[in-house]
């Protein structure tokens, strides 16, 4: 009688990924926009994808507050292995070199300051900057000394793969993770390198996966990466949710081409489409207005909202967009608040690089709770803007490649 049910159990094959993790985008740092794959710590001892990089930006997740506003998640992206496995137990190793002290102790260092631990890996033949074997035919035997390691998220990426063997080898590495027994943030690159990406079969297999190409350090790459998200946004905003999130890669603040105006767009479209927030810069050298963006508590309450609905372009005209996320709080009627950017493009009209107004009725947006919404100014949020019903305009100022962001709290009561 008891063998029946004892055997379906004991036969229970878990299929899809099954770590109970990243309930809201991961947030954290991770060097490569930034650092590349600098390998000579010789010439480049500050740069170089190196023990003392990952120790010294440890440190400064701590110490600068980055950590209590939530950036978890210390990932060392590619570059970090030796070119070959070990001879004898065909282990991955990482460089000697550079990582004297080895990956397992690096691991116990960031853990001890109450951080998580990442990794960066492929899911084919190598790398992709050639440095080192990629996790081909060696799944079983990588997530396992990835799990000895004390990783806790791993960055899969698809370079010297065929899509059909990414097809079979994201799921199958996502399987020999659950097999560790150790939960392990799966971010995979997937959908990146498929011509027509099944996105409901990624996110049965991944925590989170990449869609576009590599973020570089300007204006126009993220608007870019928008531009892919918007014409995207159905399919992705249908399968994206609680564990399951869009990754349209790094957050560039801090570094060198981003005006502080392009900066607050990056972080409040990241917010609005719930991405990952994941930092690419040396914290040692982030201008302080710019840290104060990256720490904007408001912002960050966005992007980690607990309905865990990513949100979209819901309005284009000239060059404004406007971008709207549900979040909470709910009514007591469970009609849901919202976040509202509005984006000013540039380049039109008789001055396209001055401030532009625009002007629009919250119903236009979609907002259309009867009791009107309270509106706070996310960038200075002690600016409460006051009562706004469905059918009252709202008029908002934004500077030119520029941002303004809002929340649109829901009034609890009929
Ligand atoms: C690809 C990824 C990047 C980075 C590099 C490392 O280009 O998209 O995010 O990981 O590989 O080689």
């Amino acid at each position: 009688m008891l063998l029946a049910p004892l055997l379906i159990f004991s036969c229970r094959i878990v299929n899809g990924l099954d770590n109970g993790l990243a309930l809201v985008p991961p947030m954290g740092w991770m060097p490569f926009e930034r650092f590349r794959c600098i390998t000579d710590c010789v010439r480049f001892p500050r740069d170089c994808i190196s023990e003392s990089l990952i120790r010294r930006t440890a440190d400064l997740l701590v110490s600068e507050g980055y950590a209590d506003a939530g950036y978890q998640y210390l990932i060392i992206d590619d570059c970090w292995m030796e070119a070959s496995r070990d001879d004898a137990t065909h282990e991955l190793k990482s460089s000697f070199d550079r990582f004297p002290g080895g990956m397992r102790v690096l691991g116990d260092f960031i853990h001890s300051l109450g951080l998580k631990f990442g990794l960066y890996h492929d899911v084919g033949e190598r790398t992709c900057m050639f440095r080192g074997p990629g996790a081909a035919r060696h799944f079983e035997l990588d997530a396992q000394t990835f799990a000895n390691w004390g990783v806790d998220y791993v960055k899969m990426d698809g370079c010297y793969a065929s899509e059909k063997e990414m097809d079979r080898g994201y799921p199958a590495f996502g399987r020999a993770m659950n097999r560790t027994g150790r939960p392990m943030v799966y971010s995979c690159s997937w959908p990146f390198y498929k011509s027509k990406p099944d996105f409901s079969l990624i996110a049965m297999h991944c925590n989170l996966w990449r869609f576009a190409l590599d973020v570089e350090d300007s204006f126009g790459s993220v608007t870019n990466i928008m531009s892919l998200y918007s014409s995207k946004q159905n399919i992705l905003t249908e399968h994206a949710g609680t564990g399951r999130w869009n990754d349209p890669d790094m957050l560039v603040l801090g570094n060198f081409r981003l005006s502080y105006d392009a900066s607050r767009l990056q972080l409040a479209i990241w917010a609005v489409i719930a991405a990952p927030l994941i930092m690419t810069n040396d914290l040692e050298t982030v201008r302080p207005e710019i840290k104060k963006l990256l720490q904007n508590r408001d912002i960050i309450a966005i992007d980690q909202d607990p309905l865990g609905v990513p949100g979209k372009m819901v309005l284009a005209v000239q060059n404004i967009q406007v971008w709207v996320r549900s979040v909470t709080p709910l009514s007591n009627f469970g009609t849901n608040s919202f976040a509202v950017a509005f984006v000013n493009n540039g380049g039109f009209g008789p001055c396209p690089l001055c401030p532009q107004t625009f002007q629009v009725t919250l119903q236009r947006l979609g907002l259309n709770s009867r009791m009107g919404y309270y509106v706070i100014d996310l960038f200075n949020s002690t600016d409460n803007l006051g009562l706004f019903k469905p059918k009252d305009m709202f008029t908002t100022r934004i500077n030119p490649e520029g941002v303004t962001f809002y929340k649109f709290e829901v009034v609890p009561f009929y």
